[in-house]
């Protein structure tokens, strides 16, 4: 995420009482979000991990899919069965052009119904830093809760201690909140997780606006 800035004006504004949209931020990247972070080697490796504790014929949930590449693309490669849900309609369509394997939704999470005990996996890849910090626990504890018991957990975000920040990512305005890296992880536990892996790495993306920024993986087994 990078440097703090006024509000701009025209379609970039916030909208009523969710700040500035994400759906805005994200139709406007598109591809471009994939080309600058396709070189996480984090993300693979949690991608991994998490591979490694599915069984076959998985059903996984990946909240705020964006392109579909890598996550939703290596376990529906894998041969789970992948539902991704994003805000943003261009992403969302690109996504299932890429991903034919893998079934996408064009949603708002916070306005999802999450049925209990539903999947055997839930990735959450730094799509909560739009969502204010209450709507990011609460969406953890559904989340946690929308697992079967023994499910698994993979959380990425970005672990700056800021809330309702008006910032620059990747040329656009868009309104941050997220945790510090310690918080993170306990409200992570709190939602209803043993947190089995946690893990920080420093990225740069490949993009003219890019610069060094701290990621945080967590991965936890539904209590
Ligand atoms: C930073 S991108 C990450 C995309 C993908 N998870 C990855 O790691 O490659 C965040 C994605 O979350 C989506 N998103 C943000 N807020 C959302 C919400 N409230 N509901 C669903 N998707 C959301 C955005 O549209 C965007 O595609």
């Amino acid at each position: 995420m990078g440097d703090s800035q006024e509000h701009g004006d025209g379609k970039g504004r916030p909208d009523e009482g969710r700040g500035w949209p994400a759906a805005a931020v994200f139709d406007a990247l598109g591809a471009e979000y994939e080309r600058a972070f396709a070189a996480s080697a984090a993300h693979r490796e949690s991608l991994e991990r998490l591979l490694a504790g599915l069984a076959p014929g998985s059903r996984v949930l990946d909240v705020g899919s964006g392109t579909g590449r890598p996550t939703a693309r290596t376990l529906a490669d894998a041969g789970h069965r992948v539902l991704g849900v994003d805000v943003s309609p261009v992403m969302t369509a690109l996504a299932a052009r890429q991903v034919p394997g893998a079934e996408f939704r064009c949603a708002d999470i916070r306005d999802l119904p999450l049925p209990e005990h539903e999947f055997d996996a839930v990735c959450v890849y730094f799509s909560l830093l739009q969502l204010e910090r209450d709507e990011q626990c609460e969406l953890l504890g559904r989340l946690a809760r929308s697992l079967r018991p023994g499910g698994l957990l993979a959380v990425a975000t970005v672990p700056v201690d800021v809330a309702g920040v008006d910032a620059v990512f990747m040329g656009r305005p868009v309104r941050v909140s997220s945790f510090g890296a310690e918080e993170f992880t306990a409200l992570t536990a709190r939602a209803g997780v043993a947190v089995e892996w946690a893990h920080s790495a420093l990225f740069t993306p490949d993009h003219p606006a890019g610069a060094p920024e701290p990621h945080l993986f967590v991965h936890g087994r539904r209590i």
